[in-house]
């Protein structure tokens, strides 16, 4: 290897603060403040989970680790999310960010993850470091606006907290996909994932939640980040994506669904389906076998919540 070039993690918040002018240069479609958010207000991420190389003493390639921990069949699996995958335009194609990808998950194998998931476009360039594409499906559906003025509220976070918290862990943990959050994490979550606080609904029967969608107004259409609800309640469900397009004037939903979501949720059966390649993930090694692959993979059934995109 060039003798000029080192990789590591960060070591100073300069060096942080580098990766996102970095990524602000590299990413054309996406805003500044979108790197600084999932840097600077990810409580759970460490200096050196940002990984560089350097180069003349000049950052020109980053890939961040940010820690977590999913649900797969009924386990609870060490996760390195992989993002901000990122080399300066003028230093590409030298196979920078290959070095630093490798470094990543030779990384993720030392801190003892065991799987690893990342969102791309270029899913050819990262099936050479073990990714394999996740096929999710992504519905289109009109949900007429429906004012819910008896029963829904936009969340508020000491009055409801622990109830959403309960029931986030009750609707999820015996899925595969979703992130196992506690406190810390929805605290980091709340601030980094950059959604609209308006657009965080509870439904509630007297004093208990019963149900809780977040989502985001697209140009024209909703976008459901995230939402779970009682067992066996699905109206609810309905209920709050109906106040939600109220709320957003946009009737146009848009959801990803997993194979048990498309189950629980079955008025989104009548909308138009499209298959998703977006999410990939590899095994990184340590205390799991072959067959977590084989759950995750083939059978569409990977649910993961669009405000925890790292
Ligand atoms: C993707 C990126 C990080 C690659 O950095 P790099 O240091 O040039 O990477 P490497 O030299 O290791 O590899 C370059 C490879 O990436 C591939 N690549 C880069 N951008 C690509 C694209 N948009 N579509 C398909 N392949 C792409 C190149 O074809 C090349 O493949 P090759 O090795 O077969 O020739 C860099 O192009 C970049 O910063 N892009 C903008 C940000 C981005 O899209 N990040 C990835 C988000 S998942």
């Amino acid at each position: 290897m060039d003798p000029l070039v080192e990789i590591r993690g960060c070591r100073s918040r300069q060096e942080l603060q580098a990766v996102v002018e970095l990524c602000d240069e590299a990413f054309d479609d996406t805003a500044r403040e979108y790197f600084e958010r999932h840097m600077f207000k990810d409580g759970t991420i460490s200096r050196e989970d940002t990984r560089v190389l350097v180069r003349g003493g000049k950052i020109v390639s980053s890939v961040q680790v940010f820690p977590r921990t999913i649900y797969i069949g009924k386990k609870k699996v060490r996760m390195g999310g992989i993002g901000n995958v990122a080399t300066l335009p003028s230093e590409r194609k030298r196979g920078y960010a290959e070095l630093v990808i490798r470094d990543a998950m030779e990384y993720m194998r030392r801190k003892g993850f065991q799987v690893s998931l990342l969102t791309t476009t270029i899913n050819g360039y990262y099936k050479r470091f073990g990714f394999q594409t996740l096929n999710r499906q992504l519905v289109k559906i009109d949900v007429p606006p429906r004012q819910d003025q008896s029963h829904t509220e936009v969340f508020d976070s000491s009055r409801d907290a622990a109830q959403v918290m309960r029931l986030y862990d009750n609707y999820n943990a015996a899925s595969t996909g979703p992130i196992v959050r506690d406190a810390d994490y929805w605290r980091s979550q709340i601030g980094f994932c950059g959604e609209d606080a308006k657009l965080f609904l509870v439904w509630r029967d007297g004093e208990e939640i019963l149900g809780y969608v977040r989502g985001r107004k697209e140009t024209e259409s909703t976008k459901i980040l995230e939402y779970a609800f009682a067992d066996g309640r699905e109206e609810i469900a309905h209920a709050l994506f109906a106040d939600l397009t109220f709320r957003t004037e946009r009737p146009k939903v848009e959801v990803f669904v997993s194979r048990t979501e498309k189950k629980r949720l079955t008025f989104l059966h009548s909308g138009q389906f499209e298959i998703d390649t977006f999410f990939m993930a590899a095994l990184v090694g340590g205390g799991i076998d072959d067959r977590t692959m084989e759950v995750i993979l083939p059978q569409s059934d990977f649910t993961f919540w669009l405000t925890d995109y790292f």
